[in-house]
């Protein structure tokens, strides 16, 4: 289970983060949706340790993250914006990113589910958008860590490789994996989160099931709940 308590984070005058509570459930996909700069990816990255909140604690299995790597181990992170030298083909990275970390790691099964075979000896750069956000995945779930965190996964993908990544979520939740996403895209929330966090202003706005959030907003759809959200919050 990861715990976030009492979160803070400003960035100069900015405040992001105004006091953030949540527990991510063991063995569930629960996803964190907000407006732009609500501060969805400033929260993923406290838990990475790539963001230094300004005070609250972090806990992964009541273990106080605080400052502390060696925990990183058990995470697989796919960054909203992973980059990486151009020049290195797609083999060259997996390569490097495997000797990094000291565990077994199946990226040739990832990559046979995304057909990314052709591309593996194509220079970073000259890859499409879309191919190289099918390689940070790859990255993100070869170690089968359990813990997935995932920052806007499904950008750039195409419906084909969005099916996969659907289906790859549904595994991973089956094997007991804790997922953490973040998405704007609300059919593919709808799909695969059992749980919603919704971040408005520095607060969280909602935390619970989807069918909670419509029921208790009355309305038919996550994007219609979203709206009532918002709308409730400025009326
Ligand atoms: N290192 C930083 N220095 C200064 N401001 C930052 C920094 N990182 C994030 N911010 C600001 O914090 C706010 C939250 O950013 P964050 O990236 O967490 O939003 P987000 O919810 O992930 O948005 P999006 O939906 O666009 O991904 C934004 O106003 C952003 O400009
Ligand atoms: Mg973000």
């Amino acid at each position: 289970m990861i715990e976030f308590k009492n979160i803070k984070k400003k960035f100069g005058q900015l405040e992001v983060l105004k006091g953030i509570d949540f527990e991510v459930p063991q063995g569930k996909v629960t996803a964190v949706l907000g407006p732009n700069g609500s501060g969805k990816t400033t929260l993923i990255k406290s838990l990475l340790g790539m963001v230094f909140p300004d005070s609250g604690s972090i806990h992964l299995d009541n273990y106080r993250l605080n400052g502390k790597a060696e925990y990183r181990n058990n995470i697989g992170y796919l960054p909203q914006i992973a980059r990486f030298p151009e020049n290195l083909t797609a083999r060259e990275l997996l390569k490097m990113v495997s000797s990094v970390r000291a565990s077994n790691n199946n990226a040739g099964e990832l990559i046979e589910r995304f057909k990314l075979d052709e591309y593996l000896d194509k220079k970073l750069q000259h890859l499409s958008g879309g191919t190289r956000q099918k390689i940070n995945i790859v990255m993100a779930l070869m170690f089968d860590a359990d813990y997935l965190i995932l920052d806007e996964p499904t950008t750039g993908l195409d419906p084909i490789a969005l099916r996969i990544l659907k289906q790859l979520i549904a595994e991973q939740k089956e094997a007991g994996k804790t997922i953490l996403v973040t998405s704007h895209i609300l059919n593919f929330v709808e799909e695969v989160a059992d749980e919603v966090v919704f971040l408005l202003e520095g607060h969280i706005h909602y935390q619970g099931s989807i069918e909670k959030l419509t029921s208790t907003t009355n309305t038919e759809g996550l994007e219609s709940a979203i709206a009532r959200l918002m709308e409730d919050q400025h009326a």
